[in-house]
């Protein structure tokens, strides 16, 4: 899959836009706090800018929280430290030290998921489990952005299916739907939209690109409250 390498370009935007505001945090502090334990450890897979690993710190200090991130641009950007070198395939960590993996949007980039799976399990303490936060392929229908980037979704088509996450070697525990405040309306995610920190909006075309923002502006004109995408959680061990 692999779908874009994140350099600095992608890693600036990404780092502007990105960053879930504290109504967009809360639905997700519930849903990740049930599996959290005080003197645990919560490993960030794929960590990017590192901004779940500050949440996640300040959310459950008596936690120990370690992220890890491959590429340099996004640890360059960091606002957690630190954040380390490594991947899903390759996770710098001991056998059974993690209690709670935690790989937001991630699992569409890792280009293989068995060895990830060998990987993350390798990791994983008895009774941990793995929180796949994310869109898999043919389950876009709560995402926004899909609404109005509609060429969007044939990118997914290169996403794995949930079925192919879990076959890859997982048990799977619960498929459940996370709705977060993305934005405080359609209007305040129009006007900070950045293509370079979507990947789906990276991988249409221009045109394809322009017609989106013109239903996305056409929307920002027309409706009103907080913007809310319903994303998926994955459980598995
Ligand atoms: C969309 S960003 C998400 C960053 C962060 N998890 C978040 O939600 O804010 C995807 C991240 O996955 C990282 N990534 C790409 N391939 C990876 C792999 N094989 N293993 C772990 N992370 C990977 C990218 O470098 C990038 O930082």
């Amino acid at each position: 899959m692999a779908m874009i390498a994140y350099g600095d370009a992608d890693a600036a935007a990404f780092a502007g836009e990105r960053h879930l505001g504290d109504d967009g945090l809360s639905a997700w502090r519930s849903a990740v706090g049930r599996f959290v334990r005080p003197g645990g450890r919560i490993l960030d897979l794929g960590a990017g800018t590192g901004s779940w690993a500050r949440s996640f710190r300040s959310w459950w200090p008596e936690t120990e929280v370690v992220a890890v991130e491959p590429a340099v641009a996004m640890r360059d950007r960091a606002v957690f430290e630190p954040v380390v070198a490594g991947d899903a395939a390759d996770i710098p960590l001991p056998d059974g030290s993690v209690d709670v993996v935690w790989m937001s949007t991630v699992i569409h980039h890792v280009p293989d998921l068995r060895a990830a799976a060998v990987e993350i399990r390798r990791v994983l303490a008895p009774g941990g489990v793995v929180l796949v936060r994310g869109v898999f392929r043919g389950r876009h229908q709560g995402i926004n952005q899909f609404r109005f980037f509609r060429e969007a979704v044939a990118v997914l088509d290169g996403y794995p299916s949930v079925d192919e996450v879990v076959d890859a070697g997982f048990t799977l525990v619960a498929l459940e739907s996370v709705s977060q405040v993305s934005a405080p309306s359609v209007r305040a995610a129009f006007d900070g939209l950045i293509r370079e920190a979507h990947t789906p909006l990276q991988l249409i075309s221009d045109e394809a690109y322009a017609a989106g923002v013109e239903r996305m502006r056409i929307a920002a004109d027309e409706e009103t409250g907080p913007m809310i995408d319903v994303l998926d959680l994955l459980v598995l061990r």
